[in-house]
């Protein structure tokens, strides 16, 4: 049972659960102080031994007659830069004075059952109040008139702490928030090997690690959006620590825009962490009696490893922070146009490759990019959210009629965020694009970001979009962005409030969010952003699931999705079944190797089905069977990484259901040898005492002895071994699928 209590006579905050403790007191000179964070222990009154009192040469001191009391050398919650502490602070105001030194003295707490909304951002919630329990920390700075409350949710069974901070200006003057993080943690040592997911188009999220070190170590982004460079995602891991066991930290940043991660190791070897927005270029003017609310921070502790720490994400992810209609469904089975036809495309050629992904069993047909305007190549057309006639000659009505009445739901692209400059829409509202007076703008694509930080942009944009969706019927919506902010400023907006374009920016596009969210509550939106640039969780709030990346091929693909499952749960990963050779690697791989890798996902085809071989379209419509009877058991199943693509030629992980009794692994290997050893894998989460048939192979195996003594996942290349695994090449792969006994009768 999660539960928070304070002890008044210590002023100790004490969050705890089965699983973990996290526990904060108020320091003799009013600030928040961080005392433990770990694995649960018992509550006591008393654990102001852990504030470490020290004098120090060269260390300064808060009061007159103690050299004892520094900052510099106390752990703290929120901690504040210049006095006496020389760490980067959680928050930077700068005053009207000049000054950037704030004094936030304790004031009051309040506990409450459950967990409020963040007015205008996306973040973790609660089905019923006993779900969670919320500490607000009200602090004050009398100087500046600044009452600042941190805001603290302890999960009632996972191992979830989320935070944020909210500034409310009581004074008269307004002031500038130069950094306001949503969470900043000191941590004791520093004996941690830092994980980030970082990349590049078509190669994102890949497993970085660094062992800490004395100094900092950040990740960020200033290019708007969270990036496909650096995921705003975190790990410190232990030494040693596996996919099994050991102790992690996992810390995730509820953000689409600029952001930073931040551990800055001191001289004595303790580790602060900060994560929120990206104070570099933040420059936030809050006027007398406004507010500003940080984005959320997600912080997941495991003394069980990294799956376990992954698995309390995905059920968070999953359940208390995607939304809607679509979080507990499983994902339609979609084909989508873009590879297959690029800008080239007319509704008949459309109808054909419907029909045949009818015929295959397909669920959704998708259309990409090119719909609208005079979009016949990526100069022109955005913005003008209207069919093109030459394109689409009955309308976009007439399109989803002619698919919904072949059995299958209709999908749609748009890029709501962005204009050409060959657009009416820019021609009408040249002004609506973000640029620097007298600068000159630069192009991403030879496209042009909509100020999204005006209300009246993002309603027009609503309306087009509005009048689309409402005219026609279409169940998906997959939401592109296809380049980062450059020269980043609003007309709309004074100078000293320049600071402020980049976060506002994005939260006009939570808005537009929110708006058709609520206005189509059952259409599916999926997040795109030149594939992975935008997969973070504040997206995952509006849309449930995303487009992980450009890059289709197969090989490519098991590190760009081992990498995202550290986070993100399978159901949101955008995975297709396209062509060979691969159009971004030119690679050829085997079509089961393609299915054996998108089945954990929320799997479709990104190709012409048209174009296979007869034999292939039977081997798409057993994929598409299989895919339809177990996708329960892969998108919502427990999920576990046991072998790393980015430590050898083998890849290995598996989905269990949730009652135990299915189980789904996926074997994947590079290149092939010759003459190789016996290999076997340990699986994972099986009922013990459950004797499993392995399908394909005809051979019953106990969980304990699937877990224990392992799965042989030897080649088999003579006609002696039972089961219908097929002589192997390079890019090989298996899915093996177990079954309880019971459920075969
Ligand atoms: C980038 C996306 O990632 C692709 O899937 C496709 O939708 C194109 N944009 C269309 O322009």
């Amino acid at each position: 049972m999660a539960s928070i209590i304070f002890h008044e006579n210590t002023k100790t905050f004490h969050l705890y659960n089965q699983k973990i403790s996290y526990i904060m007191c108020v320091l003799e000179n009013g600030h928040l102080g961080q005392l433990y964070y770990g694995k649960k222990i018992h509550d006591k009154e008393d654990f102001s031994y852990l504030v470490e009192k020290c004098g120090r040469p060269m260390t300064s001191y808060i009061f007159e007659e103690d050299r004892t009391f520094s900052l510099e050398h106390i752990k703290q919650e929120y901690p504040v830069y210049g006095t006496t502490d020389y760490r980067h602070p959680a928050v930077e105001i700068l005053q009207e004075n000049g000054s950037r030194i704030s004094d936030f003295q304790y004031e009051s707490y309040e506990i409450r059952k459950g967990k409020h909304k963040l007015n205008g951002l996306p973040a973790t919630y609660t089905e019923s109040d006993e779900e969670a329990v919320t500490l607000s920390v009200k602090l004050y700075d009398t100087e500046t008139k600044i009452r600042l409350t941190l805001f603290y949710t302890i999960f009632e069974e996972e191992a979830v702490i989320a935070r944020s901070a909210n500034f409310y200006n009581e004074g008269e003057k307004p002031v500038h928030l130069l950094a306001a993080m949503s969470m900043s943690l000191d941590l004791p040592d520093q004996d941690y090997i830092w994980m980030q997911l970082s990349g590049a188009w078509a190669r994102e999220r890949h497993i970085k690690n660094r062992p800490l070190e004395q100094g900092i170590l950040a990740i960020d982004s200033l290019r708007g959006n969270s990036s496909h460079n650096h995921n705003p995602f975190m790990v410190l891991k232990r030494p040693g620590a596996t996919e099994q066991d050991g102790e992690v930290i996992g810390f995730s940043l509820i953000y689409s825009g600029n952001f930073r991660i931040q551990a800055e190791v001191d001289t004595y070897d303790v580790t602060r962490i900060t994560a929120g927005i990206n104070p570099a270029g933040f420059d936030w003017k809050l006027e007398s009696g406004d507010s500003f609310q940080t984005p959320e921070a997600i912080m997941v502790y495991s003394d069980h490893g990294l799956n376990d720490m992954s698995q309390t994400f995905h059920r968070l992810y999953r359940k208390r922070l995607a939304r809607g209609y679509w979080r507990d469904r499983p994902r339609p089975i979609l084909n989508n146009n873009w590879e297959a036809t690029y800008f080239d495309f007319t509704e008949d050629r459309l109808v054909e490759i419907a029909k045949k992904a009818k015929e295959c069993g397909v669920e959704l047909f998708v259309l990409d990019d090119g719909w609208f305007g005079k979009r016949n190549n990526d100069h022109a057309g955005l913005g003008d959210w209207v069919e093109n006639p030459e394109r689409l000659p009955h309308g976009m009505k007439g399109l989803a009629e002619k698919i919904e009445s072949l059995g299958m739901k209709f999908g749609l692209w748009f890029e709501p965020e962005m204009t050409n400059k060959d657009s009416d829409l820019y021609r009408a509202h040249p002004d609506w694009i973000i640029q620097t007076p007298n600068r000159s703008t630069s192009h991403g694509r030879y496209q042009y970001v909509l100020d999204f930080s005006r209300k009246e942009v993002v309603d027009y944009i609503y309306e087009m979009m509005y009048r689309i969706l409402s005219g026609a019927k279409i169940s998906y919506i997959k939401w592109d962005m296809n380049r980062s902010i450059t020269e980043c400023y609003s007309k709309a907006l004074p100078a000293d409030r320049q600071g402020e374009v980049f976060h506002r920016y994005i939260l006009g596009v939570y808005d537009l969010y929110d708006r058709l969210t609520r206005a189509f509550p059952e259409v599916l939106f999926e997040s795109c952003a030149s594939g992975g640039g935008r997969f973070d969780p504040g997206i995952l709030y509006y849309a449930p699931q995303g487009w992980t990346s450009d890059d289709s091929d197969a090989i490519e693909r098991l590190k760009i999705q081992y990498g995202t499952s550290l986070c993100y749960p399978i159901s949101s990963m955008g995975s297709h079944v396209s062509v060979i050779p691969n159009h971004q690697v030119f690679r050829n791989t085997p079509l089961h190797t393609r299915a054996n890798v998108a089945y954990f996902g929320t799997f479709g085809y990104e190709l012409d089905l048209n174009k296979l071989k007869e034999e292939e379209i039977r081997e798409v419509k057993e994929e598409i069977t299989f895919m339809k009877e177990y996708r329960d058991t892969l998108q919502f199943g427990t999920f576990y990484r046991l072998k790393s693509p980015f430590e050898g030629n083998e890849t290995v992980w598996m989905s269990v259901s949730e009652d135990k009794k299915t189980a789904i692994v996926g074997w994947y290997r590079v290149l092939n040898g010759v003459n190789m050893p016996y290999t076997r894998v340990k699986l994972e989460g099986l009922d013990p005492d459950l004797l499993y048939e392995n399908i394909q192979a005809h051979t019953e195996h106990y969980g304990d002895e699937l877990m224990n003594l392992g799965l042989i996942t030897t080649d088999v290349t003579s006609g002696e071994v039972p089961g219908d695994a097929k002589p192997c090449t390079d890019f090989e792969s298996r899915i093996y699928l177990l079954k309880a006994r019971e459920d075969r009768e």
